[in-house]
């Protein structure tokens, strides 16, 4: 019997998801998946390569030439998004590829070839994924879901403080627009948009310290682990 579980992490834009996906998977020996970093690369080759994205042959072409990996830094002992052997994990966090990506994550194409891919990756179980839809659409018999959500304010300002490290001529008012259009385009898409499982349990993180959440986040998943 396979003795590892699968836990999903979904919620809005800037929750601290990622963060805690890393760490839960850390705790555990499990691997971390940041779904959000295929949408983000897919993005950067349409932006990079003038794909239309609106248009569904010159989307469905470009796709077959898009290799998606996650390849382990040694300098830094994290997964870094690989696009067709490229290592893009700091591209893909630009303005630009924020402000097209939730877009481009409207398309049923796009979605289904990120989605495949998120499905083999977790054949084996044992990972923490975090994303949008990964535990109502991608693993929806996960054994361990989790629903993230925190005040916008405090989601502004943490996003705020780490992209202006990176661009100083960021501006609240950037990031504050760019969060809320990503989560009503998240939320209000067609395909698989953005929604609490049923089954999941939530976790407002506006007041609480990174080792508060993780320690809940920890007693949900021994509960589940068999
Ligand atoms: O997690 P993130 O902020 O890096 O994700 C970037 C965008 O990718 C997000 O605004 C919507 C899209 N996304 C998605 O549609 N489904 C996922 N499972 C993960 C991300």
């Amino acid at each position: 019997m396979n003795k590892k579980i699968i836990i999903t992490i979904d919620g809005f834009s800037s929750c601290g998801k990622s963060t805690l996906a890393r760490q839960l998977a850390s705790k555990l020996s499990y691997v971390f998946i940041d779904s959000g970093a295929m949408y983000r690369a897919i993005t950067l080759y349409f932006l990079r390569n003038h794909v239309d994205w609106k248009n569904k042959k010159e989307v469905r072409s470009a796709l077959e030439n898009i290799n998606l990996e996650f390849v382990l830094n040694p300098q830094t002992g994290k997964s870094d998004m690989h696009l067709n052997d490229e290592n893009v994990e700091a591209l893909i966090r630009d303005m630009l590829v924020s402000e097209n990506v939730s877009d481009v994550s409207t398309d049923a194409e796009v979605r289904n070839f990120a989605v495949t891919q998120q499905r083999k990756i977790g054949e084996k179980k044992g990972i923490v994924m975090d994303g949008r839809d990964i535990g109502s659409t991608v693993f929806p018999d996960a054994e361990l879901k989790i629903f993230m959500t925190a005040d916008i304010a405090i989601r502004v300002e943490r996003r705020f403080k780490e992209l202006f490290e990176k661009n100083p001529s960021i501006t609240i008012e950037e990031v504050t627009n760019n969060l809320a259009m990503r989560d009503y385009i998240d939320s209000s898409r067609e395909v698989s948009p953005l929604r609490k499982a049923e089954d999941a349990f939530v976790l407002d993180n506006t007041n609480l310290t990174m080792e508060e959440q993780l320690k809940i986040a920890l007693k949900w998943a021994k509960e589940k682990l068999p």
